[in-house]
């Protein structure tokens, strides 16, 4: 008795837990385009099918040991036997066969329809047709890069809304997997070969959800895989390109003193090695080994992760490997003083794609 009220309790825990999930900006069952539409469209389709099956076999189950049960029919009563039966066996065999019918003709033409990267491939494609993004995933961060502008961005990928955006992905050490939960997914990285699919981002859902989506690592990659987040922006398409042009006509100018101390410190302590801070970064893809800078002003994380307040970007820049264990920032990595990474943080909050 204890224990079945023990386990009552728990499963009285189960709503509490679930009422955690469908947040707009983060969940498949709250879709918000076509892709997730109609991977969401199939996922209540199948469920249906199967609630279905398992409360008609429930209530079968239920009535046969009610209705036959021995203190009911008798001891040594033997109720009519039905195996053979051609009807019962008819019926039992359609059904499942109908059953599979309904669930595999909305599947397959779901699958090959959102399995057409074709428009990516064309001869002459132009980013107004089919706007392709690289997708370069790293242990722990995301490159994004926009071969149709020339430039590359990480940790935020900002697409347009209400289009076809086209992803090609590959990873450059491990394998991870691409995941915009509320958009669709998940594709693997691979080291090996690129995979392609597409998304949409509706307009009028992603304003509800909010002004970003949330964007996981939904491969076991490492100690900080479940910090392997990223952000996505969706943008009209308006705006999109008033952004487009402001990451090709990209200036950076640091003004006030402290700002500029820190532009110094990151030459200084070698932090141009690995860290771009212009987006059209002309580096091959190896030598970029460490996320683009260029817009880290504008990102409302750092490290992907936490707040981009004050106070967490000195603590990251202090102790990287203390927030994101197994980053690629140690070893050489200097130790900064107080001075030095309240300089570094200023300069570094100035680094923005709208920058005068
Ligand atoms: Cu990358 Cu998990």
């Amino acid at each position: 008795m204890l224990k079945r009220w023990r386990l009552l309790s728990l499963l009285a825990l189960v709503p509490l837990l679930l009422s955690g999930c469908g947040k707009p900006f983060l969940s498949t069952l709250k879709p918000a385009g076509e892709v997730a539409d109609k991977q969401y469209d199939l996922t209540v389709l199948s469920t249906l099918i199967m609630v279905v099956v398992v409360a008609v076999v429930a209530v079968i189950f239920f009535y046969v040991i009610v209705r036959f049960r021995r203190s009911r029919i008798g001891e040594d009563t033997i109720p009519k036997q039905v195996e053979g039966n051609r009807f019962l066996e008819i019926t039992w065999t359609v059904i499942p066969i109908l059953l599979l019918i309904i669930l595999v003709i909305p599947v397959v033409i779901d699958t090959l329809a959102l399995a057409d990267t074709s428009p990516m491939d064309k001869k002459n494609r132009k980013a107004e047709d089919a706007l392709v993004i690289n997708v370069r995933a790293n242990l722990y961060w995301w490159e994004f890069e926009y071969p149709d502008y020339g430039f590359v961005t990480s940790q935020e990928l900002i697409v347009p809304t209400d289009e076809r955006v086209y992803f090609k992905l590959k990873s450059s050490d491990v394998k991870h997997s691409f995941w915009i939960p509320s958009a669709g997914g998940k594709i693997d990285t691979n080291t090996d070969n690129d995979n392609t699919f597409f998304l949409t981002f509706d307009s009028k859902r992603s304003k509800e959800a909010g002004e970003y989506f949330f964007g996981k690592c939904a491969e076991l990659c490492g100690p900080s895989h479940a910090l392997m987040d990223f952000k996505v922006k969706p943008l009209p398409s308006k705006e999109f390109k008033q952004w487009t042009k402001a990451m090709k006509n990209y200036k950076h100018t640091t003004d006030s003193g402290l700002a500029a101390q820190g532009e110094e410190l990151f030459k200084e302590k070698n932090c141009l090695s690995c860290h771009a801070v212009e987006p059209n970064d002309k580096r091959a893809e190896a030598a970029r080994t460490a996320p683009n800078l260029a817009t880290f002003g504008e990102r409302v994380k750092v490290a992907g992760i936490k707040d981009a307040n004050k106070e967490n970007i000195k603590a990251w820049l202090k102790n990287p490997d203390s927030i994101k264990p197994g980053n690629k920032m140690t070893g050489t990595y200097p130790k900064l003083s107080d001075a030095e990474t309240d300089a570094l943080y200023e300069y570094l909050k100035g680094l923005k794609a709208e920058n005068k």
